[in-house]
């Protein structure tokens, strides 16, 4: 399925944390929301606890998006079921948990076919969480829905070395020694995530050319939607999945 991806003739829309706009990010509701509506894919970031669980946190630290403080690192699993990751976001989202994958997992049981982009987080064992992720995703049958995305090159030339997974890379990356050959040419990424300011149909079409895919960023409102399917970027991750899928019924 992530496969056809290269080939694809319309939208994809991979829910940047969830439906990030409306739902308290990286939460159960928010994937949830996001599929119900209809995204293809989930976009969601990982992290371990100190116990070493998988959880999905966009931060180091749990300041912004819980009532608690400190890294994300420090706490236990249970110590960060314990913080309310909902009710920064509106009181009506009080109580709501930091997910683990393991329950992300579960949930995706009732949507096979969602696909997920699966960011590690940079840290100090980002590799582990790589290891870690692909394990668990292998074991419940979900990995062939993955594509995997990381800011740090090395962990994107891992995961496509040591696991063979589907990476989505970034820009810079391409110029690293952990993401491409001697000449530039042999890269590890499969996609590349291209944010708004860079996307131009140049761009675009230099990725197409190396056999890269390339994945816009986040066209949250129509008209930067138009303009990522001018450059040729069908492939885009949002943060409000409507103005995207709007546009995708009308094409
Ligand atoms: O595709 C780009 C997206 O993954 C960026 O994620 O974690 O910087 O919001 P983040
Ligand atoms: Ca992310």
């Amino acid at each position: 399925m992530i496969e056809t991806l290269k080939d694809q003739q319309t939208i994809v829309v991979a829910a940047h944390r969830g439906w990030k706009s409306a739902y308290p990010e990286n939460t159960l509701l928010a994937f949830q929301q996001a599929m119900e509506l209809g995204a293809d894919m989930l976009e969601f970031d990982l992290r371990f606890s100190k116990d070493r669980v998988i959880m999905i946190i966009h931060d180091e630290t749990v300041d912004r998006t819980t009532n608690g403080s400190g890294k994300v690192s420090d706490f236990t699993m249970e110590e960060l079921k314990q913080l309310d990751a909902g009710g920064w976001f509106g009181v009506v989202y009080a109580g709501i948990k930091i997910p683990t994958l393991e329950e992300l997992c579960d949930l995706l049981a009732d949507y096979p076919h969602v696909l997920l982009n699966v960011e590690i987080k940079s840290s100090p064992d980002a590799k582990e969480v790589a290891d870690a992720a692909v394990s668990l995703l292998r074991e419940r049958g979900i990995l062939a829905n993955c594509v995997f995305t990381s800011f740090d090159a090395e962990v994107i030339a891992h995961l496509h070395d040591e696991h063979g997974c589907r990476t989505q890379g970034f820009p810079g990356q391409l110029m690293s020694n952990y993401v491409s050959g001697p000449d530039g040419t042999i890269s590890k990424m499969w996609a590349v995530g291209i944010s708004m300011k860079l996307l131009t149909p140049q761009v675009v079409q230099e990725y197409r050319e190396q056999g890269i895919l390339p994945w816009c960023y986040s066209p949250d409102v129509e008209q930067q939607v138009y303009y990522a399917l001018g450059c040729g970027s069908l492939l885009m991750t949002v943060n409000d999945p409507l103005p995207a899928m709007r546009i995708r019924e009308q094409m």
